[in-house]
């Protein structure tokens, strides 16, 4: 892991939408989730406990409103318990996948629900882009995965995007709102869709340093949360926290968080530099700049 500042660069996509439609349907709640802004930090296949030691103390070192933002870091599995002794309590810890199923048995190399919930892990990144394109996980899978995840009593953040190919043939919202019907077909209640955060991370944006423009992701967003509402209800609308992933940094997050439907964050490369801290005060940082206009 590097300690370093980075400074990605943005580049332009097609609006999702044509004859891009910004104004909002009678039923679409207005504005940010009701719920606190969320940061999620994916580690993917990285650290070592000397590099987590390290970061922790970064980390640590940190201050924010927690009655504003929310906090996540996701190591890897074998990490979960000594990330957990090094980090200060304010950071609650995610896994990076479970298995598709609940309870114990003969599943050699997979980590159930309950082994989350056992080590106190409270949080489950499920249907990530990776996991997706490199190990097969079809929409069916995931959404059937996160309806374990939720029995066993672990939260949730749920992965959907779009590839490049997808974006520039225009079926952007089409191939989202695919990924929203497998959950919707699994998720049945208002109470489970509570602990549900959505992640828009579009593919051509991870970890390639393009990250979507703060209006690209704002009209995803906005949509999305449309999508919930006419498809789970006005209520759900309002409180499913919408989070953006894709090459967010230190330069970007600020502008990415004053977006009227951008509840939070999944960061990749930078959850792992000192800039983390920056994108975790990324909303408090939105907030005063808006009074001091
Ligand atoms: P990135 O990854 O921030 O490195 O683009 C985001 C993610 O994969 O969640």
């Amino acid at each position: 892991m590097v300690f370093a500042r980075s400074c990605l660069m943005r580049t332009r996509t097609p609006s999702v939408l044509a004859g891009a439609r910004r104004g909002r349907s009678a039923l679409s709640a207005v504005g940010k989730s009701t719920g606190k802004f969320f940061v999620g930090g994916n580690w993917k296949c990285n650290g070592s406990t000397s590099s987590i030691s390290s970061l922790s103390e970064c980390l640590n070192s940190v201050e924010w409103d927690t009655s504003l933002t929310e906090v996540v870091c996701a190591p890897p599995y074998p990490y979960l318990p000594y990330a957990r002794s090094c980090l200060k309590p304010t950071y609650a810890m995610a896994a990076q996948n479970c298995r598709n199923g609940v309870g114990y048995g003969a599943y050699t190399g997979e980590v159930s629900p309950e082994m989350l919930v056992d080590l106190a892990v409270p949080w489950v990144i499920l249907g990530h882009s990776e996991r997706r394109s490199l190990y097969g996980e079809t929409n069916s899978e995931v959404g059937e995965k996160v309806k374990h995840a939720l029995a066993a009593g672990l939260d949730v953040i749920f992965c959907v995007g779009e590839s490049l190919e997808q974006r520039e043939a225009g079926v952007t919202m089409e191939t989202l709102f695919a990924q929203m019907e497998a959950l919707k077909k699994e998720v049945e209640t208002e109470e489970e869709w509570s602990h549900v955060v959505v992640a828009y991370e579009p593919v051509w944006a991870i970890g390639t340093g393009k990250v979507a423009t703060p209006e690209q992701a704002q009209e995803v967003h906005a949509s999305l949360r449309e999508w919930l509402a006419s498809n789970i209800s006005n209520s759900t609308s309002a409180s499913t926290r919408i989070i953006y992933g894709g090459s967010v940094n230190g330069s970007n997050c600020v502008h990415l968080a004053s977006e009227e439907d951008i509840d939070g964050f999944l960061v990749g490369g930078a959850s792992l530099k000192a800039e983390f801290g920056d994108i975790v005060k990324a909303n408090e940082k939105a907030k005063e700049e808006v009074v001091q206009k």
